[in-house]
């Protein structure tokens, strides 16, 4: 497998020389193969925009290797476009990342500059939309400053989409949405992992949505990495978890707690049916059935 992301040795340091000065992050290393989709999970404040935000070069590395798709990001005359292609990042504020006046304008932006036609354009924007659950024909004549949170950051998203990037970084990507928006939005990101081999790199302090759609987990703790592997496996560290201020799936504490009550169930099962069956399975058969 090759690599989507490999870091190594990280280091960010903002306003640096001045009395404001802050290390974001320290000695930072990991590697994301192409097609896993990896979370990145931590307290608030530990330093997972900034290093979602070097993964397409917007901020670029002060120490440490980065490679991206197979590019240094360190080489001084990086093309930086090229890589914007390829990566496609959401913000985790999406005001950052909307500009036109109109809901297609916007989301057509991208397609529009890498020159494609308008016939392609349109499909792609057609595409995008449907992808973040905004109905095509009712939404891209309206304007983008009036949307509410949910919809400025599908909107954020499609454009986002709409680039048909390589390789996806989501900043908190369901922060906000209502739970139907997050759920079809969660499946529709699982299917362009899973079945069109997207690599997905996203921060989430959502546990249940982590457990669902990643294959890799790191945990980021004051701008270092504190941990990392499985959803299953992060998730049976319940002191690990706690010491960084990270929850864990309902289904998962459920199972744990029934454990530590004697009750033999597999604590690492965090999908609803398969955690209800894990409970059935330890109560006593009902008379009469
Ligand atoms: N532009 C900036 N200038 C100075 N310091 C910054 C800047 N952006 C972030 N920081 C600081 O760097 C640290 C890491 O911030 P970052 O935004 O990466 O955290 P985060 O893990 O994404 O947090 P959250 O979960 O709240 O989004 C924080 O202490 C933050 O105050
Ligand atoms: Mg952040």
């Amino acid at each position: 497998m090759t690599d989507a992301v490999r870091v190594e040795n990280l280091s960010h340091t903002y306003m640096l020389g001045t009395p404001m000065e802050h290390q974001a992050l320290h000695q930072v290393s990991l590697r994301i193969e192409t097609g896993q989709c990896a979370a990145i999970i931590g307290h608030t404040g530990c330093g997972k925009s900034t290093l979602i935000q070097h993964f397409n070069a917007l901020l670029r590395p002060q120490s440490g290797s980065l490679t991206v798709a197979g590019e240094d990001l360190g080489r001084p005359k990086l093309d930086v476009k090229a890589i914007r292609r390829k990566v496609g990042l959401l913000f985790q504020n999406p005001e950052d990342q909307i500009f036109e006046k109109l809901v297609g304008d916007d989301i057509a932006f991208g397609p529009y500059k890498q020159g494609l036609s308008v016939r392609e354009v349109t499909e792609r924007v057609k595409w995008a939309m449907e992808v973040v659950g905004l109905p095509f024909s009712e939404m891209k004549d309206r304007t983008t400053f009036a949307l509410s949170g949910g919809q400025k950051r599908k909107v954020a998203l499609a454009g986002v989409l709409a680039l048909r990037p390589e390789i996806l970084v989501l900043d908190e990507p369901t922060a906000g949405l209502d739970p139907k928006s997050r759920k079809d939005l969660l499946a529709r990101i699982k299917d362009l992992n899973r079945e069109e081999g997207l690599t997905v790199i996203f921060v989430s302090h959502n546990m249940e949505e982590v457990a669902y759609l990643a294959d890799l987990v790191y945990v980021l703790a004051d701008g270092s990495v504190a941990a990392s592997g499985t959803p299953r496996e992060v998730f049976s560290q319940p002191d690990l978890l706690q010491m960084h201020r990270i929850g864990m799936p309902e289904t998962i504490e459920i199972l744990h707690e029934l454990n530590e009550a004697g009750l033999s169930v597999d604590p690492g099962v965090h999908d609803v049916d398969l955690a209800a069956s894990e409970i059935v399975s330890v109560l006593p058969e009902r008379e009469g059935e």
